[in-house]
């Protein structure tokens, strides 16, 4: 975990990313009291920017793993109540401890990875562009696409396949991946996994290999281990009446979301146990569900970006007594 301090050189503007939801978010934090708001993913700023133009009354801690995002929103937020932290929302108690922060009055999750990471060749994100397997968030770990795209088992490629992409040819590609060893650019990848799939199939669905670059990208960054911990501790730190806010870009991230947050709220089907009344030992609802289903972008906006098409937006108000709460 790293404080910046604000010294940062400017934006590469080619590189941009459009915030998603961006109205939907600030209108869901709208009513929060005044105090801290914990930006777990702030990448380029976009969305913390917009909650503090309408929130003035807000300071802002943002922690992202990938130090160019931390540069980045360090200069968008510069001459704001900002505090950005390259750190993992897996740290988020750890980094709040170190800034005598207790409770916050918001949060905003917005999980995956952002376009000037994609849209960087170097970055190895992008099946359009070629580059390195590398597609790491956090440039200082050590594990990267490439040992697990020229190292793992083809049984682990599989799994992930199936797991982290709901790839179809799972084993088709794994097999194809293997054969090809070693493997040297992310275009040299997406050429093979486009050949392992079959020929009717390469139509449909986006590019071929945008299935397997997600699955490789998640295992890569070990991203869906760390959302329910982060998730319970924000909600855990969050005041009556506080609020918060999670996106995410695909099934599994949504599942994960989904569970914890309806088993907060009381929700979940363990909690109602096929109608049987509710046993004394059940943990009162944390939080109120707002909306208690998910919500998707407005076909206008996923025109524009077509990167939110894929977003889920779920919310929530934090439940207890107003007047017992309070912010650090
Ligand atoms: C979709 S972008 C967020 C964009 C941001 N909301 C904005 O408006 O610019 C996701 C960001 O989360 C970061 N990220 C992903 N996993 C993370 C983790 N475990 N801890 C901290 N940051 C993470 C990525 O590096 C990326 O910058």
């Amino acid at each position: 975990m790293s404080m910046n301090g604000g010294t940062s050189t400017a934006i590469d503007s080619r590189f941009v990313h459009h915030p998603v939801m961006v109205s939907e978010v600030v209108e869901h934090l709208s009513t929060v009291p005044p105090g801290v708001f914990l930006d777990g993913t702030v990448g380029w700023g976009g969305h913390s920017r917009a909650v503090l133009n309408a929130r003035p009354d807000l300071s802002l801690i943002g922690l992202d793993r990938d130090p160019s995002a931390v540069e980045a929103a360090t200069t968008v937020l510069a001459g704001r109540s900002a505090t950005i932290c390259r750190a993992s929302f897996a740290q988020l108690d750890e980094v709040l401890e170190s800034l005598g922060v207790s409770r916050i009055v918001g949060s905003l999750f917005d999980f995956g990875v952002s376009s000037p990471q994609l849209d960087r060749p170097e970055r190895g994100f992008s099946y359009r562009h070629d580059g390195p397997l590398d597609m790491r968030m956090d440039c200082d770990q050590q594990l990267s696409a490439d040992e697990v795209v020229n190292k793992w088992p083809s049984a682990d490629l599989v799994r992930i396949l199936k797991s982290f992409g709901d790839e179809r040819y799972a084993n088709r590609i794994a097999s194809a991946i293997a054969a090809a060893r070693p493997v040297a650019s992310t275009t040299e990848l997406a050429d093979i996994v486009r050949e392992a799939i079959p020929a009717p199939a390469r139509r449909r669905g986006g590019h071929p290999a945008k299935r397997t670059f997600q699955a490789i990208r998640i295992a890569v960054n070990n991203e869906l281990d760390q959302i329910e911990p982060a998730l319970e501790a924000a909600i855990d730190r969050t005041v009556p009446g506080g609020r918060g806010v999670v996106l995410s870009y695909h099934s599994g991230e949504d599942r994960i979301v989904k569970r914890v947050l309806r088993r907060r709220a009381g929700l979940s089907d363990e909690s109602r146990f096929r109608g049987l009344p509710p046993s004394a030992s059940q943990p009162q609802p944390a939080i109120e569900l707002i909306p208690r289903g998910s919500r998707r972008p407005s076909p206008a906006e996923m025109e524009d970006n077509p990167r939110a098409s894929s977003a889920r937006f779920r919310a929530f108000a934090k439940l207890g007594d107003v007047q017992s709460g309070g912010a650090a």
